[in-house]
């Protein structure tokens, strides 16, 4: 039978439409629907009808009105002009935000992703005769204050170059010209990606080198690798959002995609007004120089949301592509799967666990699959990577429901959100109990030789500490602590150190914001030399209370403020310190 490429609409339920007359599309094709021509996507196909999940209020469409197919799947235009840009779901530019939160964009308007008016400055890096294959960077052009955006050869293309210009270009005027077997291809900024389909690359690595964050519950005792992938599960007001924007500004990346699912509708101030006023240390220009954002609110249409994650990852491996480490931020990933949930709700598919479809799982490994370090394509070995860091926003905080049990089967790093210790004040409220990291062992060589082979044996004796409270906490519960030896009293002084001055690190405090490496090897240091001591003292019949009333404990405590150039300096006089007033405790016996 012969295909269509215009059907009609059969039924509306909300933002699934049923078009009949529709053989021959594809799934996940892209259509018009209605006299409108709202923006859909094919989600199911049954001989002759198509479910399409539309990204678009579909109010007042009726039966009967045209389906047009496009023939194209859901695609990201990839190109200068996506960094400093904010997007809906579905790429296109949210403009004028401040004034219209809410209203968004008028129905049926086909906004490019990219500016098609907006003239870019080229510099060309190869030159005529040269030989190109895909992935090639043939030059650059200065996207933002800080990012310099690589033009490469197309997916698919290569050849000898025929021509090359240099000048100022839109997205769809062609600089380069290569000979492609004979054929002319012409190039230009601007290339199209299905958001459905990982972009290819060479070879995926290991994970083996950390993506450093100066977040010390990260660097130390869960990191997280470049390439890797994390959730951050937690109920409200735990603390999901400040980490995010802690790892945007601090982590190691090069350029940041963040994806905003707003849990409720003042959240879409959250996420638009609050993350581009963000400052970015690293460069002293506002972290939109290197960000873009994918903004998707409860009341944006729900598909447009379920859309977002693949529009926000594609943006991310293009980045990646050109040789940058590249963090994609999605707060939260609960949102996104709510709309898998109402979507799926609408096909009638049959429900699983909590009426979550029975596929959310394998659609979240999909997502999270396409973090990873990569050599890129082209011929020049370049290695770029997307690490995703995903929230979850379990209902009631109860990490046993769906979307937290199905992320943690797939993301290796897990920074679990506790309500008690934000209750506490205790931030970042990272459980070190629950959470946990397989990097570990993977960056451990990186560790080794770029910050000190001991850093990770200090890591685990003091984790034996916190543990090993968490045993007397329960006895202490019990008993009472004064059934505890002496010995334990000073190992639970000890943790209450490392809980308040090492693990609580203050997100808006100017230098305890950030964490280097150095630092938080020589802070490890003085700690666990200071609990040397006091296991050496309570040997020698020294009692914890003498230990609990030193001086040196606000020494220690204030080293989280002193800035990461000077720490070294002040480490030396710290330790010198605690050897000191060691010593005089014991002489004083
Ligand atoms: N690392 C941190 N340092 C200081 N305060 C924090 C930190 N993390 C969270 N908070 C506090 O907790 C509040 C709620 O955090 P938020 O990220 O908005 O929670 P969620 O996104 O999980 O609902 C913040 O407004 C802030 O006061
Ligand atoms: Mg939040």
């Amino acid at each position: 039978m012969a295909d269509h490429k215009i059907g009609k609409i059969k039924s509306i339920a909300g933002p699934l439409v049923i078009a009949k007359d529709m053989r021959g599309c594809e799934m996940y094709e892209v259509v018009r629907v209605g006299q409108e021509g709202l923006m859909g996507e094919t989600i199911k196909l049954i001989e002759d009808l198509a479910y399409i999940q539309v990204y678009e209020d579909t109010t007042g469409l009726k039966p009967g009105e045209e389906v047009a197919r496009t023939g194209a799947p859901l695609s990201v235009e990839l190109g200068p002009g996506i960094i400093t840009n904010f997007y809906d779901g579905i790429q296109r530019p949210l403009l004028g935000i401040k004034n219209q939160v809410g209203d968004y964009i008028t129905r049926g308007v086909n906004v490019p992703g990219l500016d098609p008016e907006k003239k870019w400055d080229f510099t060309p890096t190869v030159k005529r005769g040269d030989r190109l294959v895909e992935g090639d960077i043939i030059g650059e052009v200065q996207e933002s204050k800080v990012i310099s955006h690589k033009i490469m050869v197309p997916p698919g293309i290569h050849g000898r170059v025929i021509e090359i210009k240099s000048g100022s270009f839109t997205v769809d005027e062609p600089m380069a010209i290569l000979d492609d077997r004979g054929e002319r291809q012409a190039i230009t900024m601007k290339q199209k990606w299905p958001v459905r389909v990982g972009r290819h690359f060479k070879e995926k690595l290991d994970p083996e080198v950390p993506l450093l964050t100066g977040q010390r519950i990260y660097d130390t005792f869960f990191p997280i690798a470049k390439g890797g992938t994390a959730a951050i599960p937690g109920g409200f007001g735990t603390g999901k959002t400040v980490s995010q924007h802690q790892l945007a500004k601090w982590a190691d990346s090069q350029v940041v995609v963040y994806v905003g699912c707003g849990e409720r509708g003042n959240e879409m101030t959250e996420v638009l007004l609050t993350f581009p006023e963000l400052d970015d240390p690293n460069t002293g220009e506002k972290l939109m120089e290197r960000s873009t954002l994918i903004a998707n609110t409860s009341n944006m249409p729900v598909a447009a949301r379920e859309a977002s994650i693949y529009t926000g990852v594609t943006i991310a491996e293009y980045y990646r592509d050109m040789g940058y480490n590249v963090a994609l931020m999605a707060d939260s990933t609960s949102r996104w799967a709510e709309a898998l949930r109402e979507i799926s709700g609408r096909l009638e598919e049959m429900p699983g666990e909590e009426g979550f479809p029975a596929y959310l799982g394998t659609r979240l490994a999909d997502f999270y699959e396409r973090a990873g370090r990569v050599v890129t394509l082209g011929g020049e070995k370049r290695f770029g990577s997307v690490s995703i860091i995903g929230a979850v926003s379990p209902p009631g905080g109860d990490f046993s429901e769906p979307v937290a049990q199905n992320t943690l089967r797939v993301v290796s790093a897990f920074w679990a959100l506790d309500t008690n210790l934000a209750d506490r004040r205790h931030f970042p409220a990272i459980n070190w109990l629950t959470s946990y990291s397989l990097y570990l062992d993977f960056v451990k060589p990186w560790y080794d030789k770029n910050i000190d082979r001991e850093f990770q044996t200090l890591r685990g004796e003091m984790m034996a500490v916190l543990e090993k409270e968490a045993e007397l906490q329960e006895i202490v519960q019990l008993v009472g602590q004064d059934a505890l030896p002496e010995s334990d009293r000073a190992l639970l002084e000890v943790a209450r150190m490392i809980r308040e001055d090492y693990l609580q690190q203050h997100a808006y405090h100017e230098i305890d914001s950030y964490c280097s490496k150095e630092k938080q090897y020589l802070m490890l240091k003085v700690i666990m030399r200071f609990y040397q001591e006091v296991k050496g003292a309570i040997e020698s019949g020294i009692v914890a209370s003498r230990i609990t009333a030193m001086k040196i404990k606000d020494e220690i405590a204030r080293m989280k403020y002193i800035p990461n150039p000077d720490f070294p300096r002040r480490y030396e006089k710290v330790i010198k310190s605690i050897a000191g007033e060691f010593e005089s405790l014991r002489n004083q016996r």
